[in-house]
């Protein structure tokens, strides 16, 4: 506290990210970085760039639009990059989802969601999960100014098939759906391909994850192009050049290597699919993920307990003090041999 602070900085609750540990030893399954290395060619890439470092960077970083764009087969002007997907969904609460009406999004959710909500004075209303920790498309269907949802969710790892999403868009034509697709290349279905046929959706994705680019923070949205240019136009009103050069050309490097994107997240999955079923062994409940990280929860142990004794033991997970999901561990998937490394800790924990 402090008498120089401005009345909207007293009234935040900010958003607590996970613990960045600074022992070397530990296991770190708390923030669902990848645990492989990006692709070689970006370190390659990034060098080269560092012969420019005297200039700014292309404010647009065109050559990092382009690339998306092929990559989804979109048009460069109807993609939004930022500094990391936290950036570019920042920029939306701002730009594209304050309106008289609240928005909507889930009880249980990227949490950074009512931060911004509060950062942007933005009224919004939370709609429950159902029963099975599924987010029900019928539930939307009640007077709002915007909804935003992650697909696959947070920190559930449920994912809702495109047609879902279609669905929601069309039953909104006059709201604004923004589908935040962290987790997607973990086995969803991109709600991309369904922007040319929809004005009033526009989706976020990051390079955080799937590209192993946690530390290069790069996120974009693609979109129709007023939805675009209401992120540009926000952006320009703040930072004209949220990515340096050596973040656009480490980028653009990992989007053009398929293979070793490809290669990576099929070993994520594939240990995805074995963590789940060594857990479900140890009696644990574990929810269908479709994401690097599974959510599950044990019937006779708190999530905090188990969360405090596996730290104890090296072994970090992330743990939410909140309601419906206090007993659940959210476990990052990491190498093979890590999520074998858990198992055999829960083993002897529970
Ligand atoms: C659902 C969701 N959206 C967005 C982000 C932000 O990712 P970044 O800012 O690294 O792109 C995260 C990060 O964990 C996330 O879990």
């Amino acid at each position: 506290m402090s008498r120089f602070w401005s009345p909207v900085v007293h009234g935040l609750s900010p958003y607590v990210p996970g613990e960045q540990p600074k022992l070397d030893n530990l296991i770190k399954l708390n923030t669902n970085e990848n645990p492989y290395p990006p692709s070689p060619h970006v370190p390659v890439a990034i060098a080269a760039a560092a012969d420019r470092l005297r200039l700014y960077p292309d404010p647009g970083a065109t050559s990092l639009r382009e690339t998306i764009a092929a990559y989804y087969d979109v048009a460069a002007d109807q993609v939004f990059v930022g500094n990391g997907s936290d950036e570019v969904l920042a920029h939306a609460f701002q730009g594209l989802l304050k309106h008289d009406a609240p928005l909507l999004f889930p009880d249980i959710t990227y949490s950074f969601f009512p931060v911004w909500s509060q950062l942007y004075g933005i009224r919004h209303e939370t709609i429950p999960l159902d029963a099975a920790m599924r987010v029900e498309i019928a539930d939307y269907r009640r007077p709002c100014g915007a909804i935003i949802l992650p697909n696959p969710n947070a920190p559930t790892g449920i994912a809702l098939p495109r047609e879902a999403i279609a669905q929601l868009v069309t039953e909104h034509p006059d709201q604004l759906v923004v589908i935040d697709e962290a987790y997607v290349d973990f086995g969803a279905e991109s709600a991309v391909p369904l922007v040319a046929h929809h004005d009033n959706l526009l989706v976020v994705q990051t390079l955080s994850k799937s590209r192993a680019l946690a530390g290069l923070r790069v996120g974009f949205a693609i979109g129709q192009r007023p939805l675009i240019e209401a992120l540009e136009r926000v952006k320009d009103s703040f930072n004209s050049y949220p990515l340096g050069g050596l973040a656009i050309a480490g980028a653009v490097a990992a989007i053009k290597d398929d293979a070793w994107f490809a290669e990576t997240r099929a070993r994520i999955m594939a240990s995805r699919e074995k963590l789940a079923r060594g857990l479900t062994a140890l009696g644990f409940e574990v929810l269908p993920s479709a994401a690097n990280f599974v959510f599950a929860r044990h019937p006779r142990h708190s999530g905090a307990d188990l969360a405090a004794r596996l730290r104890r033991h090296g072994v970090i997970v992330r743990h939410f003090a909140k309601p419906r999901i206090a007993d659940f561990l959210r476990i990052t998937v990491g190498t093979e041999e890590q999520c074998e490394r858990l198992i055999e800790m829960a083993a002897s924990l529970i």
